[in-house]
């Protein structure tokens, strides 16, 4: 249809959409749409370049749908940066300015800039930037690799920490890194990319441990989700955001009966922490000797015993407090799918933690509602661990109440 949203290479702050034939109302939605997702993702005011040097104008339709664009962008009231519509014809911007009086109307105030071509643009946000004196010089950059890691909300959640803190010289970036590259990316992002910390993610949580300093419980469990730089640390926040999340839900633990389903890193890491709390915890999985092994490595690297691997059918008969799922299954798009199949009775009155928050409510927590059960999703551990990670490299306390809703908000915008 051809909507283009770049972020400039330089320094990642302007946006350039253009409509290749006609610019309709499904065109601007799509495209306000795409930059107000982008938006949501950065701690800066971002400023946009409308290129319409290749399009025709369609003024009735424009005019008609105003009123919605205007709706559509009303809950970013505060976007205060400057949008420069590129070869606009004279009926075109008087529209515009029409739309601009709605917007006003509705409390929003847009700096529209009209001009001829592209350099043009440039100066403009250039000139009002100084003017503003709002030249943003990201000091500290932490973020996220992973292969891949386009569907990360990490940005939204992180930069929307540290906007509220006012750590305006902070930003959080996606930084893709293929597995086969992963020692000379490090290296790379810590000598010049000038990062001072990230999260690491799927696939590379094991990949990255012999290149940095794993604290004791990144080795128990055998996976780095969180290296500092300065330090060359890495350490597993998994844990923590687990625990604290299960804590902040009052869900009992110590002396408890925990099902754990899985046995890949995410299932460590529960495991871990759960025995830490002194639960009693049964694992199954689909695969029971990777069970076993899991188990096995677990007793070597960090002491734990007492746990079991037993059938899904077995499981179902030992009543426990609590069911975790640390697997994949129903995660978007198969949201169908449970790791509780079909033909085991679920057990009545269980609280069940979803590891999973792409859909925000399972299968699995339904099939656990279903028979008076309390399902918890698992955003709040995504988070929890994000707001572990916010405070070992910003060392300030994270906003978690203010992380979670960016976070919720960008799964729901996707
Ligand atoms: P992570 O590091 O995110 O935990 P992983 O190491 O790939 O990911 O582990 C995925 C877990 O989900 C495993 O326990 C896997 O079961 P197997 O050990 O049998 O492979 C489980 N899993 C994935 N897809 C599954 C499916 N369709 N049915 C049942 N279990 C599944």
């Amino acid at each position: 249809m051809g909507i283009r949203v770049d972020w400039d290479s330089q320094d990642k702050a302007i946006i350039t959409y253009s409509f290749e034939g006609y610019w309709t109302w499904p065109h601007m939605h799509e495209a306000v749409r795409q930059v107000y997702a982008l938006m949501a993702t950065v701690n800066y005011t971002v400023d946009v370049i409308v290129d319409l040097t290749e399009s025709s104008f369609v003024p009735s339709e424009a005019i008609a749908n105003a009123r919605q664009l205007a709706v559509s962008v009303k809950p970013h009231t505060n976007y205060s940066g400057t949008t420069v519509y590129v070869g606009m014809n004279t009926l075109a911007r008087t529209l515009l300015n029409a739309v601009s009086q709605i917007y006003y109307q509705m409390n929003q105030y847009h700096n529209f800039v009209f001009v001829r071509n592209l350099a043009e643009a440039y100066k403009v946000i250039e000139d009002q930037r100084k003017k503003e004196g709002r030249v943003h010089t990201t000091v500290n950059k932490v973020g996220v690799i992973g292969w891949p890691v386009t569907h990360s909300i990490s940005p939204a959640m992180h930069n929307a920490a540290f906007r509220v803190l006012g750590l305006l010289d902070w930003s959080y970036e996606l930084a893709p890194v293929p597995p086969d590259i992963v020692r000379q990316s490090l290296k790379m992002l810590r000598e010049e990319g000038g990062f001072i910390g990230v999260n690491v993610t799927v696939p590379l949580k094991q990949a990255v441990m012999p290149f940095v300093q794993p604290d004791e419980r990144a080795r128990a469990v055998g996976a780095v989700n969180v290296i500092d730089f300065r330090t060359n640390l890495g350490t597993n926040t998994d844990v923590v955001g687990f625990i604290d999340d299960l804590k902040a839900h009052n869900v009992p633990l110590k002396d408890k009966t925990v099902i754990v389903l899985g046995a890949g890193g995410a299932a460590r890491a529960a495991v871990y922490g759960l025995v830490g709390e002194g639960a009693e915890v049964v694992v199954v999985n689909r695969t029971p000797e990777k069970a076993q092994v899991m188990l096995a490595d677990l007793t070597i690297s960090a002491g734990i015993r007492g746990a079991d691997v037993k059938t899904i059918d077995e499981a179902a008969e030992i009543s426990p407090s609590l069911i975790v799922n640390c697997t994949s299954v129903g995660m978007w798009p198969k949201v169908d799918e449970s790791p509780w199949i079909d033909g085991v009775p679920f057990p009545k009155g269980v609280t069940v933690y979803d590891m999973v928050y792409r859909p925000l409510r399972t299968r699995f927590m339904e099939q656990a509602e279903a028979v008076e059960g309390r399902a918890i999703g698992g955003l709040g551990m995504l988070v929890r661990q994000g707001a572990a990670a916010f405070n070992i490299w910003a060392k300030h306390e994270a906003p978690v109440e203010v992380m979670y809703e960016a976070a919720e908000n960008a799964l729901r915008s996707q």
